[in-house]
């Protein structure tokens, strides 16, 4: 057995998820997936890939159409310049993030990574060998700073991990939070930075990002997908953009890992791209009025908790709720009080003291879901 598996964890989230299925008539605000079905045009489209044949391998870099239309969708949508020779198609955000850190990093090299996070950065982490450097996202709900420069001060950095919106913050970047993070890139040219953006379709304002730097772009390895955007998490579709060298070093693992990413999807995301823009837009907006409904009802019930700014998640501090550790609160919630949401330590250390909700549910579900909470937490602090 490689030794380094040992080190590597199930995922605390679907450790908890598991447990979930053992209640009946439970609300679950734990899922990590839009709620919506998949958009008409895109179903059609691999309905289409089927009956047209489209079931053999493509080129392991994924057919160029699709990249030439995902790279003309970054640009138009968010400035982002990355070529289609620039993209690489992968298996879901995560085949992508796996072949990432496995082509850049080394054993023993650091890492400046998220906490809270999403566990997969932490653990394929692990799994390469390199040390995580944890910066906080979660210091009085905004981007801890300091810990970023003080992780640069204090260790000889090869690579920063962002996720904006963030998974399981929510938070996203805003103006002033990207000049800053800008202002600390460009004193560290060595660093490479791997920018998550797989939620930028699900932004509340403006989405924002570090990628829109042409100067930084030659370092950066965009990671993203249409998990989230196109609500098809089972159907496998992520993609890579970088420059060279690293694309062709990040397409040699890719392919040895997988190929290629699923014909039937390329070519059915492909044929459906143009007309399923329109879903993702009714999507987002649907998930701002849940957003705008689950906060005000946060605050109600007496939780601090920022407003999220991107995802499908919010992330309340149990600070003013309870003495209980996360994951106990969470056990407890989920017998007593017929509610599962994920302790925010399975996002990390920095997680502790939070948990996560996700609102990826109709706004009646939620409003049962939310009740329960209430009155749990009423006996809770009696
Ligand atoms: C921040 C983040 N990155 C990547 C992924 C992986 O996405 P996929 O389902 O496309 O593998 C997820 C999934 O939840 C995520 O939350």
């Amino acid at each position: 057995m490689n030794k380094r598996v040992k080190n590597v964890e199930y995922s605390g989230i679907r450790k908890f998820f598991d447990q979930v299925k053992k209640y009946k008539d439970c609300v679950s605000l734990t899922v990590g997936q839009p709620d919506f079905k998949l958009p008409k045009p895109i179903e059609e489209g691999v309905m289409r890939a089927i009956k047209e044949g489209k079931t053999q391998y493509t080129i392991n870099q994924g057919i160029p159409e699709l990249r030439e239309r995902i790279s003309r969708y970054l640009e138009e949508e968010y400035s982002i310049k990355f070529s289609p020779d620039e993209i690489i198609l992968t298996a879901g955000g995560s085949e992508a993030l796996f072949v990432t850190f496995n082509t850049l990093f080394n054993e023993g090299d650091y890492v400046l990574t998220p906490s809270p996070g999403y566990p997969a950065y932490e653990n394929t982490l692990k799994f390469v060998g390199a040390n995580r450097v944890f910066y906080n996202i979660n210091k009085d709900g905004e981007i801890d700073f300091e810990s970023i420069e003080e992780g640069f001060r204090n260790n000889n950095i090869n690579g920063i991990i962002l996720c904006f919106p963030n998974n399981p913050t929510g938070l996203a970047l805003s103006k002033e939070d990207k000049e800053k993070l800008y202002g600390i890139l460009k004193k560290y040219p060595n660093c490479k930075i791997i920018s998550d953006e797989i939620y930028s379709s699900i932004s509340y304002g403006k989405f924002e990002t570090i990628s829109e730097y042409e100067d930084l772009l030659d370092r950066i390895i965009l990671v993203s997908g249409f998990s989230k955007m196109f609500s098809m998490t089972g159907l496998r579709l992520g993609f890579i953009c970088s420059k060279s060298p690293y694309k062709e070093e990040l397409n040699k693992i890719h392919l040895y890992a997988t190929s290629a990413a699923p014909s039937i999807v390329q070519y059915g995301t492909l044929y459906g791209f143009d007309e399923a823009l329109k879903d993702v837009e009714v999507m987002r907006s649907e998930f701002e009025k849940r957003r705008d409904f689950v906060y005000k009802r946060l605050v109600e019930i007496g939780f601090k908790v920022k407003k999220p700014m991107g995802a499908f998640y919010i992330f309340p501090s149990l600070e003013d709720i309870t003495t209980k550790n996360s994951y106990d609160f969470c056990v407890d919630l989920l017998k007593d009080g017929k509610v599962a949401c994920v302790p925010g330590s399975a996002f990390g250390e920095l997680g502790e003291g939070s948990l996560r909700i996700s609102y990826c549910n109709s706004i009646d579900e939620l409003k049962k879901g939310l009740l329960r909470i209430e009155n749990y937490v009423k006996k809770e602090r009696e």
